[in-house]
């Protein structure tokens, strides 16, 4: 027996892909990303991912299912990353479709981010280091 899997058939339906992933149908605003390289891990990047769960979750940002203490309807994405370059300076945090880099953010940090450049959209200048494209 082969353990490889048949691949899926590409769909086309619309509505049967938003089924498969309600993502595709959520009011998302923002994508958070939190590296967990190995220098970040080493600054405690978990933590200051914790952080963004525990500061989303409770304001009903974090777009997610029910029985994981999020929201179908939440505008937030949260996930994780791999090293982005920023591994002497991290963590690194990076908010799209802002394109702000955040450099050693610590969890502490994290409701003053939600508070002030997700909620509000004023990125906050003293930890964001830098913004994509470099050039608009
Ligand atoms: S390990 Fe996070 S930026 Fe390199």
């Amino acid at each position: 027996m082969s353990n490889e899997k048949t691949p899926r058939e590409f769909i086309e339906n619309c509505e049967e892909l938003i089924e498969l992933a309600p993502v595709a149908a959520a009011p998302i605003r923002h994508h958070v990303f939190v590296c967990t390289g190995k220098s970040c891990s080493a600054v405690d990047s978990a933590a200051v991912k914790a952080a963004f769960e525990e500061e989303l979750k409770s304001r009903r940002m974090q777009f997610g299912t029910e029985k994981k203490g999020r929201n179908p309807q939440g505008s937030v994405v949260l996930t994780e990353c791999g090293s982005v370059g920023f591994c002497a300076i991290g963590a690194a945090v990076l908010v799209y479709p802002d394109g702000i880099w955040y450099a050693q953010v610590r969890a502490e940090d994290v409701p003053e981010i939600v508070e002030e450049h997700l909620v509000r959209g004023r990125p906050v200048d003293r930890l964001a280091l830098l913004k994509v494209p470099a050039v608009e």
